[in-house]
C-alpha cells in the first residue's frame, strides 16, 4: 500500500519503525502498516481531564455528582466496589495499575525476561483477543504460521478462516519430547519461499498437557535464532495460556516461558507474548489477558515498543473499544491481594494432584492394549492415542452408552481435562474408556 492513502499518524509510525528496526516494519501485514491511534475523542478527553478542571463536558458517559450514573440493581451485586471502577470505560490499553501489576508479575515469575527492553503488558480481552491482534498486526493473506500438529483448533478459525493464513503443521513430538527438529525444517521449508514467517508456540500446550524440558527450550531459543540470522524475519507468538501449571511429572519440565529468552535476541526476530488471568487466576469469563512485545534490537526496543503499543491500541479502539474495566479491577486487585500467590499455589496443588493420578492411572499395563499416552507434565489437559477405534466414534459411543463426555481432537486422538475430574473420578475414566474400546472392538 503506497504512503498517500495511510493516515499521516500511520505514516509517522511507520517512520518511526523503519528508522529503529526496518525488520519489524516489514513484519507489518497491510493492516498493521495502517494502524494507527487516533487523536480523536480519547486524546481529547484525556487532555480535558488534566485541564478541564472547572466543567469537562467531554466524557462519553453520563455522570451524577463525582461518579458515573448508575443503577442500584446493577451497583448492588458489586458493592464492594466503587462504582467509578466498575462501570466506567478503561483505557484502550487498559488499566495503568493492572499493566504494571501484571508486568510486575511476569518479571517475577519469568528470570529470563528480567533486564530485557520488553513492552508494558497491553490489556486484551483475554488471550483469543491477544492472539486475534497479533493476527491483525502481522499477518496477511497466504502467510504462513507454523504450529506443531498438536494444537488448540482454534488457531485454525483466527488465522486461516479469519485473515486468510495457511497453517503449517509439524509432528508435535518426537523420542518421547518435543520435536525441534521438526520446527526448524518445517521453518526451513516454509522460509525456501518467503522473507516472513509466524512461529507459533504454546506450552504448556493444548491439547497434549506438555511443558518443554529446559534443554527443549534452549534448543527451540536456538532453531529460531539460527533461522533469524539466516535472513527469514520471525514473529514467534509464545500462547502461554497454561502458565505456572507445571506439574513435573516424569521429569523436571521448565518453569518460565520462552518470551523472555526470545526477547532482544535478533533483530529478524519479534517476540510476542500472549498471557492472561483467564486460565492462571481462574477466572475465565472476566475475558482478561495481556499481550506484550519483545523487540529483537535491544537498542530500539523503547521506540519500537511505543509504535506496537499505539498500532495496538488503534486496533482495540477499532473492535472492541477497550476491554471490560469491571474485570479489570477484579484481577488487579486480586494481583495486589497478599494471600494471592497462597492460594494459586494451593489451586496449582490440587490440579497437580489430579494429573499425578492420572499418570499413575493411565500408565497402568493393563491399558497398555487400548491407548498410547502422549507425554505430559502440566497445564489442564492430557492426550491418549485410541488403539483400533477411531477417536470420534469412541467419544459418541462413551457419550451414549456411558454418559462420559471427552473431546476427539484427531482421527485417532482423545482429550483429557483432567483441571475438571476429581482425584477419585480418574480410575473410574480410564476404567470405563477401556470398557467402550473393548464394546466397540
Ligand atoms: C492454547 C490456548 N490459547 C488460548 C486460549 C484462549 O484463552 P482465553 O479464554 O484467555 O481467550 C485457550 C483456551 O482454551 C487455549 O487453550
Amino acid at each position: 500500500m503506497s504512503d498517500d492513502v495511510l493516515n499521516p499518524l500511520a505514516v509517522a509510525l511507520n517512520e518511526r519503525l523503519a528508522e529503529a528496526a526496518p525488520e519489524v516494519l516489514s513484519m507489518l501485514s497491510a493492516l498493521g502498516k495502517r494502524l494507527y491511534f487516533p487523536k480523536g475523542i480519547l486524546s481529547q478527553g484525556a487532555e480535558a481531564k488534566q485541564k478541564g478542571k472547572r466543567i469537562n463536558a467531554t466524557i462519553g458517559i453520563a455522570t451524577e455528582g463525582d461518579g458515573p450514573m448508575v443503577l442500584p440493581s446493577v451497583a448492588s451485586a458489586v458493592d464492594a466496589i466503587d462504582p467509578a471502577q466498575a462501570f466506567t470505560y478503561a483505557p484502550p490499553a487498559g488499566r495503568q495499575g493492572l499493566r504494571e501489576a501484571w508486568r510486575d508479575k511476569q518479571l517475577a515469575e519469568n528470570p529470563s525476561q528480567r533486564g530485557k527492553k520488553v513492552g508494558l503488558p497491553i490489556v486484551t480481552s483475554a488471550i483469543t483477543h491477544g492472539l486475534s491482534i497479533a493476527g491483525d498486526l502481522f499477518i496477511d493473506p497466504g502467510d504462513r504460521v507454523i504450529v506443531p500438529d498438536q494444537l488448540w483448533g482454534n488457531y485454525r478459525l483466527g488465522y486461516e478462516v479469519r485473515l486468510g493464513a495457511r497453517i503449517q503443521t509439524y509432528p508435535f513430538f518426537a523420542d518421547g519430547g518435543f520435536n525441534v527438529a521438526g520446527l526448524a525444517s518445517a521453518m526451513e521449508a516454509e522460509a525456501a519461499e518467503r522473507d516472513k514467517l509466524i512461529v507459533v508456540l504454546n506450552f504448556p500446550n493444548n491439547p497434549t498437557g506438555y511443558m518443554l524440558t529446559d534443554a527443549e527450550g534452549q534448543a527451540v531459543v536456538a532453531a529460531l535464532k539460527a533461522r533469524a540470522e539466516a535472513g527469514t524475519r520471525l514473529v514467534v507468538l509464545c500462547d502461554d495460556a497454561y502458565f505456572g501449571l507445571f506439574y513435573h511429572l516424569g521429569g523436571p519440565s521448565m518453569t518460565e516461558s520462552l518470551f523472555g529468552a526470545l526477547s532482544n535476541l535478533h533483530p529478524n526476530l519479534l517476540a510476542v507474548k500472549l498471557d492472561g488471568a483467564t486460565k492462571e487466576l481462574f477466572v475465565w469469563g472476566l475475558r482478561c489477558g495481556f499481550i506484550s512485545f519483545g523487540p529483537g534490537r535491544v537498542e530500539t526496543a523503547d521506540v519500537v515498543n511505543e509504535v506496537l503499543d499505539a498500532k495496538t491500541r488503534g486496533d482495540i479502539r477499532a473492535s472492541i473499544s477497550n476491554s471490560p474495566q469491571l474485570s479489570q479491577t477484579l484481577v488487579e486487585r486480586a494481583l495486589g491481594a497478599d494471600s494471592i500467590d497462597a492460594e494459586r499455589s494451593e489451586k496449582r496443588q490440587l490440579l497437580q494432584a489430579r494429573a499425578q493420578e492420572v499418570y499413575r492411572v493411565a500408565r497402568d499395563s493393563k491399558y497398555a492394549d487400548y491407548f498410547e499416552m502422549y507425554p505430559f507434565n502440566s497445564g489442564y489437559f492430557m492426550l491418549i492415542k485410541v488403539r483400533g477405534v477411531g477417536a470420534e466414534r469412541l467419544r459418541t459411543h462413551l457419550l451414549d452408552a456411558h454418559q462420559v463426555g471427552l473431546i476427539a481432537t484427531g482421527e485417532h486422538d482423545l482429550r483429557i481435562a483432567f483441571s475438571c475430574l476429581e482425584k477419585e473420578q480418574v480410575e473410574p475414566l480410564f476404567e470405563t474408556l477401556a470398557q467402550a474400546i473393548d464394546e466397540l472392538r
